[in-house]
């Protein structure tokens, strides 16, 4: 209920225009995203490389509806990789294909796509395309496999989401075309028929997509701060002898930052996603729709401001 009613927010923009100016909401996003500008996001990448862990970088942004912010954001995009290229960091990039223009044209998401993949290849880099609402799955997986896979292979990976029924067939099928996948759970507001509602399902189910992306998969990320999960992946590939360098886990920016330390000092890969930018109200609603101790965190920072203004 909670959940439903934060994603459902999670899509108005007219709250996010309110929520951006209120400085403890601003206060709290710190937590999960890296500041508004690629400065501010370079010096938490170098952060996490001292520490050991290499990073996925995301500009914050949801669907454009038109061509010129489309290009724009690819533009941009072009530009975070030539500073990590110049800047020699440890990093990639995510990116949303409704960000790149897929909501505008077909054409104009590929045109775009293309232009960020030829730059990613040329400094041989990679580039992860989120994977966003089951209304998005198929076109996403379409768009990857006969537009963008055929001619950049090394560079581009997909995510898939344990959340849906359709998932253990959408790792098979990756598996046998060796195309690189990151495992989530799934973090969107989905309807009964397409996505598993108890949260029991959707974990076994991302254990199954886990151990067939282990044993048949390109290097998968497993995208997780699930301690139970993240155990039975360490024991599945000490009893399969898979190498800690066949796979990497993922976590997000600001999330678990004990496990985060845990895993690099047991010698694991550790990859941070980081994501930056403006726009970041969408993707600060569903952090907090994934755990409501966050909103407590968020609340008691409200009263404890409110009471300090009191007092001064
Ligand atoms: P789960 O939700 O079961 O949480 C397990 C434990 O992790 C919790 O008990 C808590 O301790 C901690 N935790 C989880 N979320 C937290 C939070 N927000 N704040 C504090 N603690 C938290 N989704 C998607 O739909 N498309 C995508 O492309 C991606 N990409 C992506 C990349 C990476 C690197 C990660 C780690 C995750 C994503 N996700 C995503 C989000 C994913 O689908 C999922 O919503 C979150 O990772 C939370 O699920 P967990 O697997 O962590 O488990």
């Amino acid at each position: 209920m909670l959940r439903n009613s934060l994603l459902y927010l999670s899509n108005q923009p007219r709250i996010f225009r309110f929520v951006r100016n209120n400085r403890m909401a601003r206060g709290f996003a710190n937590r999960f995203v890296a500041g508004e500008t690629l400065d501010t996001a370079v010096s938490a990448v170098r952060k996490l490389n001292d520490a050991g862990m290499t990073v996925s970088l995301d500009l914050l942004g949801e669907s454009v509806h038109n061509e010129a912010e489309a290009r724009a954001a690819g533009k941009e995009y072009l530009a975070i990789l030539d500073r990590i290229h110049a800047e020699k960091l440890d990093a990639n990039v995510s990116v949303k294909l409704t960000a790149m223009g897929l909501d505008v044209s077909e054409e104009l998401c590929v045109d775009v796509m293309q232009r960020i993949l030829q730059r990613a290849s040329e400094y041989r880099t990679f580039v992860r395309l989120d994977m966003e609402s089951s209304a998005y799955t198929q076109k996403t997986l379409d768009l990857f496999e006969q537009r963008l896979f055929p001619a950049y292979r090394e560079s581009v990976g997909v995510v898939l989401q344990s959340y849906l029924y359709r998932t253990s067939a959408d790792v098979e099928h990756m598996n046998q075309i060796r195309a690189r996948v990151r495992i989530c759970k799934g973090a969107y507001k989905e309807p009964e028929g397409v996505a598993y509602p108890d949260k029991k399902d959707v974990d076994a189910s991302y254990v199954r997509c886990m151990k067939l992306l282990m044993t048949k998969g390109n290097y998968p990320g497993i995208a997780t701060h699930d301690e139970r999960i993240i155990a039975l992946a360490k024991e599945f590939a000490r009893e399969n002898r898979i190498l800690p360098d066949k796979y990497e886990f993922q976590m997000l920016y600001g999330v678990r930052r004990d496990l985060q330390d845990q895993l690099i000092r047991e010698g694991y890969r550790l990859r941070i996603y980081v994501p930056f930018g403006t726009q970041w109200y969408p993707y600060l609603m569903r952090r907090l729709a994934e755990r409501p101790a966050n909103i407590a965190f968020l609340t008691g920072n409200v009263v404890r401001e409110m009471i300090g203004r009191r007092r001064h």
